[in-house]
């Protein structure tokens, strides 16, 4: 019978570009889901991106955009990268699609028939200025224990020290500076601490083989009070107060699914709208017991996968996942862990335009995982040596070293008998294949590329013992130069149906040249004797070390200046070009009505026509020390739409990152003389 699965990979947050993390993961599965086709399953693999939650609804608004349009301009650069890569999802889709909507209110509706869906009045942080509740990342002020100042709500860069937002001294708001509030609301939240939750996690966790040994000790401590009770698995906050870029809670106007309660239903979101682009029925899909679903995720998303999202799937009367499969991170030469807010490293794009072959990162990656939860690191002279020694010094140069000699000689025609050694040889590689595709399955990818590497080696020690360059020169030696080639383009063969799921694009061109339909697995019980093959042609160079030291090419190294403040980072003259900076007339400075921080100004660029623009300076100036003076201002500044009226453009000023607690801020002026409207160059 025919295995049929279902796998994702995390959907990644729709907020930025791929990084090198995002590669790996999609690597890791793009190979798993290869390898199980190759073996005649029927797979459907599908991501999406992550679009919902308050990080994104912030950069989307300072980005002066729709968080639709915003993360739908993330979205549009997604598949440069996995057709680059030969990531071959079947689907792409977004968290905000209809299909996502509808699924999140049925799984939440089934979790409330259940009794499972309670109501808890809670206190937050709130931004007067912003009227919205503050999430722990957007509330900064003194670390309660060292004391270090413009620290996040939930942990101290500094010392280290973990608390809660309402710990923080001096308290202020990271989008206006406000002084946030304690202000209640209710909030729903799912039971996971009911008995029947806490049974069935128990059960479903420990199921033999569903997850990695490591992981189900996490989930242990995870399940474990404390000689006072506490931890263990509390109940879970799964609502957000409006506004709120995601879905809505049925029968709770104003209230939205936390986004991590609505992202995982992206997976089956994803299913769906593709199941319907190929008609094919959803329902009865999962209907069917036989349907395996798996995950591919990184280690900082377990909790999640493991404990929440089974919970929320059965308690909905769903399908779980059979398996969550976590990998750990990658790093770049032993660097700092790729978080994601401080991004890259290298960079996958950069990667493909400086022309770096995208099957040597899948070879790489994959030589380096195993099934554990283990970081494996980028490493370029590893990078270097394993693809030129490896995969172009053992296994292309096999055919390189055979092909010409049968093509000039024999026509392209393969022997048939190969003789005893030959046939040995064979038998030996073939006897591998069983081996081989369960180390897929079992996602150990090096020790796989150890063993086919190892069966290359015997392949070129073949070759050495019979010097095929020696016998062409050799008379009467034609039988046996055609045997010890055919032989090796055999072998060649073999080892390409090995390294099919990682080398996707390179066995394509191999399954061309050697004039035969695409492989599976079952293609190594085969012989290709009397067989005609195709034209040779080159299919792998070396890395060229200077490519990979273009992609390493070190950031500008960030100075210190007086303020403390990094510099940003370098950029070209023709970005400075594109902000269009003015002399600019105070005609009027005044007092805005609600706002502790903003003055209303009335600018004359000598446009004909006055400008109206809000500024944060009200702490530093006086409106009537303002009236009169010149200044410098952004002119093409998109306008910006703010709670007082319209912004139309920024003045400049000098300050501190931290302005409330250094001198404060300064106004640019420019020397005497200067006209409103010049330019600023
Ligand atoms: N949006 C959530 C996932 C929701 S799944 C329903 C998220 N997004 S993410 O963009 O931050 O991460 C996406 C995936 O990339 C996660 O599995 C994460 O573990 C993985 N990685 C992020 N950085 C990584 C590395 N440096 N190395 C390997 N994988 C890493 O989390
Ligand atoms: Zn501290």
């Amino acid at each position: 019978m025919t295995r049929k699965l279902f796998v994702t990979t995390a959907l990644p947050y729709a907020n930025a570009p791929f990084h090198i993390g995002h590669m790996m993961e999609y690597i890791q599965a793009d190979i798993w889901v290869r390898a199980l086709r190759m073996k005649g399953a029927e797979v459907h693999f599908v991501c999406a991106d992550d679009a919902h939650g308050a990080p994104i609804m912030i950069a989307a608004e300072k980005a002066g955009k729709t968080p639709q349009a915003f993360v739908g301009e993330v979205a549009a650069g997604r598949k440069q990268y996995l057709d680059g890569f030969h990531i071959g999802f079947d689907n792409w889709h977004s968290t905000d699609g209809p299909e996502n909507h509808q699924l999140a209110q049925e799984i939440y509706l089934g979790l409330r028939r259940n009794e499972l869906i309670s109501v808890k009045t809670i206190e937050q942080f709130f931004d007067p200025d912003k009227g919205m509740f503050l999430p722990d990342r957007f509330i900064k002020g003194e670390c309660p224990k060292c004391g270090a100042k413009d620290q996040y709500g939930d942990n101290c860069d500094v010392c280290g020290a973990v608390y809660a937002p309402t710990e923080l001294k001096n308290p202020y708001s990271a989008l206006s500076g406000a002084t946030p509030v304690m202000k209640s609301s209710d909030h729903f939240f799912f039971k996971l601490s009911d008995p029947r939750c806490v049974e069935f996690l128990e059960g479903w966790t420990t199921a033999p083989g569903r997850l990695q040994p490591e992981v189900l000790n996490k989930i242990k401590e995870w399940f474990t009070k404390d000689d006072e009770g506490n931890g263990g698995l509390g109940d879970w906050d799964i609502s957000r107060d409006a506004p709120y870029f995601g879905i809505q809670i049925p029968d709770a106007p104003g209230k939205y699914f936390y986004v991590w309660l609505d992202a995982p239903i992206g997976y089956l979101a994803s299913l769906k709208n593709y199941f319907g682009k190929i008609g094919q029925d959803y329902d009865a899909f999962f209907a069917d017991p036989a349907v395996e679903q798996v995950h591919f995720i990184g280690k900082d998303i377990t909790y999640f996968h493991t404990l929440f999202w089974p919970a929320m799937l059965h308690f909905s009367g769903r399908k779980t996942p059979d398996h969550v499969f976590v990998h750990g991170f990658i790093t770049v030469n032993n660097g700092e862990k790729m978080s994601k807010s401080r991004g890259t490293g290298i960079s996958p794009l950069k990667y493909l335009e400086l022309g770096l072959h995208p099957e040597w990162l899948r070879y790489y990656i994959a030589a380096k995982l195993n099934a554990r939860v283990e970081d494996i690191d980028f490493n370029p002279d590893d990078f270097v040596a394993r693809v030129n020694s490896d995969l172009v010094g053992k296994y292309i140069n096999i055919a390189s070293r055979a092909a010409g000699f049968l093509s000039k000689r024999f026509g392209g025609h393969l022997s048939a008998d190969l003789g005893v050694e030959g046939r040995t040889l064979l038998d030996t590689l073939r006897a591998h294949s069983a081996a081989v595709e369960s180390l897929y399955e079992d996602r150990d990818y090096g020790k796989a590329l150890r063993e086919i590497m190892a069966l290359a080696d015997q392949v070129n020690e073949y070759v050495d013992a019979h010097k095929p360059w020696e016998l062409a020169k050799k008379e009467g030696a034609d039988a046996q130069l055609h045997d010890v080639c055919s032989t090796c383009i055999e072998a060649f063969r073999l080892l390409s149906i090995y390294l099919k799921p990682v080398l996707p694009a390179l066995v394509a061109n191999v399954e061309a040249f050697l004039n035969v339909a695409p492989f599976s697995f079952a293609d190594a019980a085969r012989a290709l004797g009397g067989h005609q093959i195709g034209e040779y042609k080159h299919l792998m160079q070396r890395v060229d070390v200077k490519l990979l030291d273009a992609l390493f090419e070190p950031p500008p190294v960030p100075k210190l200046v007086p303020g403390g403040e990094e510099l940003a980072p370098e950029v070209k003259i023709d970005d400075f070009s594109k902000v269009d900076l003015r002399v600019a007339r105070i005609v009027k400075a005044e007092h805005v009505e609600g706002s502790d921080k903003l003055l209303r100004l009335t600018l004359d660029v000598g446009e004909g026509r006055l400008r109206n623009v809000f500024s944060g300076i009200k702490s530093a100036y006086k409106p009537e020390d303002l009236e009169g003076k010149l200044t410098v201002m952004i002119a093409n500044l998109a306008p910006r739409k703010m709670k007082f009226g319209v912004s139309e453009g920024m003045v400049l000023a000098a300050s501190h990152a931290d302005e409330k607690a250094t001198p404060g801020i300064f106004v640019l002026e420019p020397s005497a003389g200067a006209q409103p409207g010049m330019r600023i160059r």
